[in-house]
């Protein structure tokens, strides 16, 4: 039997938690085996805040990886406490993009920015230094479905004070947001992960409670998630690729107070590839996961090539017997070759 075929050049994926230790080791094979490069994310317990954390974490991250070729992207989280020289030094250290989170809007965040206005010298010499602004954009204390909604001024601020700055906003969740990235200047992008194009709310909560699905931001509405579909599929480089991988051992998923974060990294390249075949958008696929991004980051394309075959399946059950994986016995029409 002829099965189909799609080879493009290698992916990255712009947003991603490794975590550390034990956890690093058993995670990161999932994402160094597919992407080139990952966006490692800074909420790790204790967070990444300046240049000396960053290269102390990206050589645990490449003592895990051996010679694979894959280049950790590091980031540093931006606190009240984060002064302009912090991103000089970090910037000097080649730690390219610096994470916002707003106090206590998701998991590790409760050390997170209370004034983003507070922080305005701050990002001035992230414009200076040429770092990306990563924004986790919810506004803490909204109802939980309109946080991001919330955020959205903010965003706009930001932009129209540091015009030079470039600015993500990650993991988006609903139409008002695709639109409001749409209609700021081209040094605003967006992050989209594989998950908020495949679930609305109903699979969190609108049946049995799906853990395993429960993420900040909450998936939405289905015209939310089709927004999302419309964007991601559009060929519009402000839409990119970055995972929001955020593994949990499943005692912390399974429990009265359940983390939030879905571990996506072993499914989400097939299961975003499926997305696209189905809106008939698999020409626009590669740019998604392997150009828009790597270009508004500056960048160079990756070398090298990944193949996925269709060639459907049902997703493992578990990851390293500890985590479950996104799509766990569903089926996945897609996999990746070799
Ligand atoms: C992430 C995590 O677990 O670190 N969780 C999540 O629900 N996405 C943090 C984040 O990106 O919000
Ligand atoms: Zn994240």
């Amino acid at each position: 039997m002829n099965v189909p075929k799609l080879t493009m050049r290698r992916p990255d994926d712009f947003h991603v938690h490794l975590r550390d230790g034990w956890t690093l080791k058993q995670v990161l094979p999932a994402t160094a085996e597919v992407f080139a490069r990952a966006l490692v994310m800074p909420n790790t317990t204790p967070p990444i805040l300046n240049a000396s954390d960053a290269i102390r974490y990206r050589s645990e991250i490449l003592g895990e990886c051996g010679k694979g070729g894959f280049t950790p992207l590091m980031t540093i989280q931006i606190t009240d406490a984060t002064v302009p020289e912090t991103v000089r030094t970090a910037s000097q250290a080649g730690v390219v993009a610096g994470k916002l989170y707003p106090v206590g809007v998701t998991t590790n965040s409760e050390n997170g920015a209370t004034d983003i206005k507070a922080l305005y010298q701050v990002f001035g010499e992230m414009e200076r230094a040429g770092m990306v602004l990563c924004l986790h954009g919810e506004e803490p204390g909204e109802f939980c479905l309109e946080r991001e909604s919330y955020f959205l001024d903010a965003l706009e601020g930001l932009a129209g004070s540091f015009p030079r700055l470039r600015i993500v906003l990650e993991h988006l969740s609903s139409e008002e947001a695709v639109e409001t990235v749409l209609a700021l200047p081209e040094t605003v992008a967006a992050t989209i992960t594989a998950h908020h194009l495949v679930l609305t709310l109903d699979d969190v909560i609108g049946g049995k409670l799906q853990p395993h699905h429960f993420c900040k931001p909450l998936p939405k509405t289905p015209a939310d998630r089709a927004a999302l579909i419309e964007a991601a599929i559009s060929g519009n480089p402000k839409f990119f690729f970055g995972s929001d991988s955020a593994p949990h051992r499943i005692p912390t998923k399974e429990c009265a107070d359940g983390a939030a974060g879905v571990f996506s990294a072993p499914t989400a390249l097939p299961v975003l590839a499926g997305v696209f075949e189905h809106e008939d958008a698999l020409d626009r696929f590669e740019a998604f996961v392997s150009g828009h991004g790597a270009r508004f980051y500056g960048l160079s394309p990756n070398e090298g090539a990944i193949t996925l075959e269709r060639r459907p399946w049902k997703g493992r059950l578990r990851y390293c017997g500890e985590y479950v994986p996104f799509m766990a016995g569903k089926p996945i029409d897609w996999r990746v070759a070799g």
